[in-house]
């Protein structure tokens, strides 16, 4: 069974295909970044005008990649949301017409549930319940994946997503877009003892967090340095600042794992390809006695892969969506795509 994954909700055009659900046989991803560089972040408009101008050439990359024909492909799967609106009309409009023209099924896929399900490509498939932290751009959310394959959400932020305050902060301290990356590599040569910045919500019970508060600590403190003619080291700042993002995340994470008794951790989303959020999430679950689960890199961050193997799992479950699925820029992590099960 081939299922081909379109992904364009955000920054990467992005194609995969995925083989009997737990196979990659390609990963295809046209960056945007060069393009939204000179912005400081993602422009919509350029987004959507970018996926139009990529998706047919990384189809085409995809299938040579695997070897494949598009009369190969036994289903399209397709990011229906959440995401920009624009940008995710391109992927939806371009997967229908593929699905339509190959008379197979098409299946929309929750973004936020590709981010942890892709994981069965290096790890096999997942063994609910369980827990997961998803990290990306836009959300930042604890949930427990239930045995009937549905997703709750038992906290999430209040404010800011993760990465959306590694990317604020990185664009404060002149680091440009993208931020995320940036800082964890700046952070690197910095001493993460440096600054004592706030980690809010930890005293408080739930599993919800708040990082607004962080950032603005972070902002205020460095204007009062600047202020006061003190030198500011921007690795310790960015060193300070990750760590404790890391150990909000962290505390709460493997608390939630805990406490609801649930003894496998997914780390999910752009955010956990962060390297001290990794390494500090695989010390604490292995002293919690969790055991914890995190896809490689490049199955971390926006991949078409993670669509593949999600709409595998529809498929092999019998489910489609209806040729009219609309892109649903809001969708919540525990709502489930429109789905059908095939007559
Ligand atoms: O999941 P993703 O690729 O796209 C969304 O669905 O949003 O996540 C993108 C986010 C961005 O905010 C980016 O700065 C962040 O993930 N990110 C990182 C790292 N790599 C990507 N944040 C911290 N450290 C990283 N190494
Ligand atoms: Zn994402």
């Amino acid at each position: 069974m081939l299922v081909l994954g379109i992904e364009t909700s955000c920054d990467e055009t992005a194609v995969g295909i995925v083989e009997d659900r737990t196979t990659m046989r390609a990963n295809v991803i046209a960056s945007q970044v060069e393009l939204h560089a000179p912005y400081g972040g993602v422009v919509p408009e350029v987004a959507a005008r970018a996926h139009l101008e990529q998706l047919q050439p990384t189809i085409d990359e995809a299938l040579r990649v695997s070897g494949i024909t598009l009369q190969d492909v036994d289903a399209v799967a397709v990011t229906s949301g959440p995401g920009l609106a624009g940008a995710l009309l391109v992927g939806v409009a371009g997967a229908k017409a593929l699905a339509l023209a190959l008379e197979r099924p098409l299946i929309g896929v929750n973004h936020l549930r590709a981010h942890v399900e892709v994981a069965q490509l290096e790890h096999g498939l997942l063994e609910p319940p369980l827990l997961a932290l998803v990290v990306s751009g836009g959300h930042t959310s604890i949930v427990r994946l239930d045995i009937d394959g549905g997703f709750h959400q038992l906290g999430s932020t209040l404010d800011d997503a993760a990465g959306e305050a590694f990317d604020k902060i990185a664009r404060f301290l002149g680091l440009g877009y993208p931020g995320g990356p940036r800082i964890d590599a700046l952070a690197r040569e910095g001493d993460p003892t440096a600054h004592d910045y706030p980690r809010p919500m930890l005293d408080q019970p739930g599993y919800d967090v708040s990082l607004s508060g962080l950032k603005t600590a972070v902002v205020r403190d460095l204007r009062r340095l600047e202020a006061a003619g003190t030198d500011v080291v921007l690795p310790d700042v960015a060193a300070s600042f990750q760590e404790a993002i890391v150990d909000v995340l962290v505390a709460r994470t493997v608390a939630a794992a805990v406490t609801e008794e649930l003894g496998t951790v997914v780390l999910a989303g752009g955010v956990a390809a962060n390297s001290r959020l990794r390494e500090r999430m695989t010390a604490a679950c292995a002293e919690a006695d969790v055991r914890l689960i995190v896809p490689s890199i490049r199955l971390c961050t926006d991949n078409g892969a993670m669509v593949a193997a999600t709409g595998a799992n529809r498929f092999a479950a019998g489910l489609y969506s209806p040729l009219d699925i609309v892109a649903d820029p809001g969708l919540g992590l525990d709502e489930p795509v429109q789905l059908a099960r095939v007559p």
